[in-house]
C-alpha cells in the first residue's frame, strides 16, 4: 500500500518568493535562519531527492539493522531475511514512540519498549500483547511500519527517497560516480568498510557544512593553525597536507567541478607528485604512524611505498547533495537537526584484502588509516565549525541581508564546460555554490508527490 505524504502543515504557511531569495550572486540570511524553510526543506529536499542513508558495510548480513535519519525522520536500516535492504521508519504505529532504541544489531523483528507490539524486519506488525482487547481491525495494513517506497545502491552507498518520480539513482548521480568511482578503485577490490565515526555538532544550519565542502577559498585561513603545525613537525621536509593552498593555489592544476544535480567535486590529486609514495610523501605526523611504516617498509621492501599511499589521506572532496561527502579517507554525513543546529558525523574507512596484498598488510594499511583519520576531523572540522557557528551569529542582523557566493562569476575566462555538462573552475571560485543552490532552489520551487509503503 502506497499512501501520500501531505506537505507540512505549517501554522499561516508564509508564500515565499523563491527566485527573489536565491540569485545569480548571492542568498537570502533566511534560507539559515527561517525555521519554516526548514520545514519546507525536511519535505522538498530530505524526502524529495535522493539522500544518502548508510553503507552496505554496516549490515553485512541478513536481519542486521542500524538506526538513521531521512531529515528528521528516525529510521531502522535493515537489511530483511531475504537480504533486501529496507528503510523502515522507526516510529511505532500504536502511539508513535521510536521503536528501536539501538544504534545497530542483529534482529529478526522489533518489540516496542512502550506496550509491546512487535514488528518484522519487513515493517509488519507481527502481533500485540492481549489481542482480545482490539476488534479484527488491529490486522489492517495501516498498522505496519511505514517504511521508503525506494531505497537504492551504489557501490555500497544507500540512498532513499520518498519521491516515486526521482529518476534510478545511477541516472541521478550521473558524473558524480566518476571520482566515486576513482575513490574506490584506488584500494585493491574496490571496496571500503565503515568504521566508527568522530561525532560533531554546531549551532548552525545544515547547509553551512555543504557550502563549506569544495571551498578551496578559506582553506590557508580558516585551517592556518593545522598547516603550520603540520609543517613545524618537520622543517625542511616536503610541505605536508594542504600546504599548496598558500601562495596562489588558482595557478595550480587542482580544480572545482560541478556534475550536476547539486553534486561537485574538488580535485587536488593532481597537485600531487605521481610516483608510488608521492601521497604518502604529503601526509602530516600523526602519532605512531612511524611504526606502522618502518614495518610496512620491512615487509615489502620497494612495494611499501605504494602500500603506504593507500593509507595516505586521498586529496579529494566528493560531494553528494545533500548530505554525503567522501573526504580524504573519511565519509561525511550532514544531519540537520534544526534549523539552527546540525550533526556532521565522520566516519573511518578500512580497506579490504581481495588477496592482493594480504591480511596482515591491509592491517598495518587500515592501522594508519586510523591514525591519519583522526588528524582532520579533530584538528581541521574545529576550524571550519567555529566558522558555521559564527557565520549563525552574524546572519541574526536582520537588515544585512545577503550572503555572497560570487566569487568567479562574471569571469568566464575561469571556467570551461565539457560534453557532459560538467563545469570546471578554479580551486577558490564558489561556482559550486552558484550551482547547488540552483539545485536547491528548483527542488524548493517544486511540488513534491511523496509516498511511503505498507507492506501488506
Ligand atoms: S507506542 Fe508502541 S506499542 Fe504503544
Ligand atoms: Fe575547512
Amino acid at each position: 500500500m502506497l499512501e501520500k505524504v501531505p506537505e507540512p502543515r505549517l501554522e499561516m504557511p508564509p508564500q515565499y518568493d523563491w527566485d527573489e531569495l536565491v540569485q545569480e550572486n548571492r542568498v537570502h540570511r533566511t534560507l539559515y535562519t527561517d525555521p519554516n524553510i526548514f520545514t519546507l526543506e525536511m519535505t522538498h529536499i530530505f524526502g524529495g531527492t535522493w539522500v544518502y542513508l548508510a553503507h552496505e558495510s554496516q549490515i553485512p548480513n541478513n536481519n542486521d539493522f542500524i538506526t538513521g535519519k531521512l531529515g528528521l525522520r528516525p529510521l531502522i536500516i535493515t537489511r530483511d531475511g531475504e537480504g533486501k535492504i529496507r528503510a523502515l521508519y522507526n516510529r511505532c504505529t500504536h502511539r508513535g514512540t521510536t521503536l528501536c532504541r539501538w544504534d545497530k544489531g542483529n534482529s529478526r523483528s522489533f518489540q516496542c519498549p512502550y506496550h509491546g507490539w512487535n514488528f518484522l524486519n519487513t515493517g509488519q506488525l507481527r502481533g500485540v500483547p492481549w489481542p482480545d482487547g482490539y476488534t479484527a481491525e488491529i490486522r489492517d495494513e495501516k498498522f505496519n511500519l511505514a517504511q521508503l517506497e525506494r531505497v537504492e545502491s551504489y557501490r555500497g552507498f544507500i540512498f532513499g527517497t520518498l519521491n516515486p518520480d526521482m529518476p534510478p539513482l545511477i541516472d541521478w548521480l550521473g558524473p558524480i560516480t566518476q571520482p566515486i568511482d576513482d575513490w574506490l578503485d584506488r584500494n585493491p577490490g574496490g571496496k571500503v568498510v565503515v568504521c566508527e565515526a568522530n561525532r560533531l555538532k554546531y549551532k548552525g544550519n545544515w547547509k553551512l557544512a555543504y557550502d563549506n565542502s569544495a571551498d578551496g577559498y578559506h582553506v590557508i585561513y580558516s585551517h592556518r593553525s593545522l598547516i603550520e603545525t603540520e609543517n613545524r613537525f618537520r622543517e625542511g621536509e616536503k610541505e605536508k597536507g594542504m600546504a599548496f593552498y598558500k601562495g596562489t593555489p588558482d595557478k595550480l592544476e587542482m580544480y572545482v567541478a560541478y556534475t550536476g544535480n547539486g553534486h561537485h567535486f574538488k580535485d587536488k590529486r593532481p597537485n600531487i607528485e605521481k610516483r608510488a609514495g608521492g601521497l604518502w610523501a604529503i601526509e602530516s605526523l600523526h602519532p605512531g604512524m612511524e611504526y606502522f611504516a618502518e614495518k610496512l617498509r620491512t615487509r615489502l621492501g620497494d612495494k611499501a611505498e605504494a602500500a603506504l599511499d593507500l593509507a595516505g589521506s586521498e586529496p579529494v572532496n566528493i560531494n553528494v547533495f545533500p548530505n554525503l561527502s567522501l573526504l580524504g579517507n573519511h565519509i561525511q554525513v550532514i544531519e540537520p537537526v534544526s534549523f539552527t543546529e546540525t550533526n556532521a558525523v565522520w566516519y573511518g574507512t578500512k580497506i579490504v584484502d581481495d588477496g592482493t596484498l594480504g591480511q596482515e598488510t591491509v592491517d598495518d594499511i587500515n592501522a594508519l588509516r586510523m591514525r591519519t583519520q583522526e588528524g582532520f576531523p579533530n584538528l581541521g572540522e574545529v576550524d571550519d565549525i567555529s566558522n558555521f557557528e559564527q557565520i549563525q551569529v552574524g546572519l541574526a542582523c536582520l537588515e544585512d541581508e545577503w550572503v555572497y557566493m560570487n566569487r568567479g562569476l562574471g569571469l568566464p575566462e575561469r571556467f570551461r564546460t565539457d560534453d557532459q555538462g560538467v563545469i570546471y573552475g578554479p580551486a577558490t571560485d564558489e561556482v559550486f555554490m552558484r550551482e547547488y543552490i540552483k539545485e536547491w532552489k528548483r527542488l524548493m520551487k517544486t511540488e513534491p508527490h511523496l509516498v511511503v509503503r505498507r507492506e501488506p
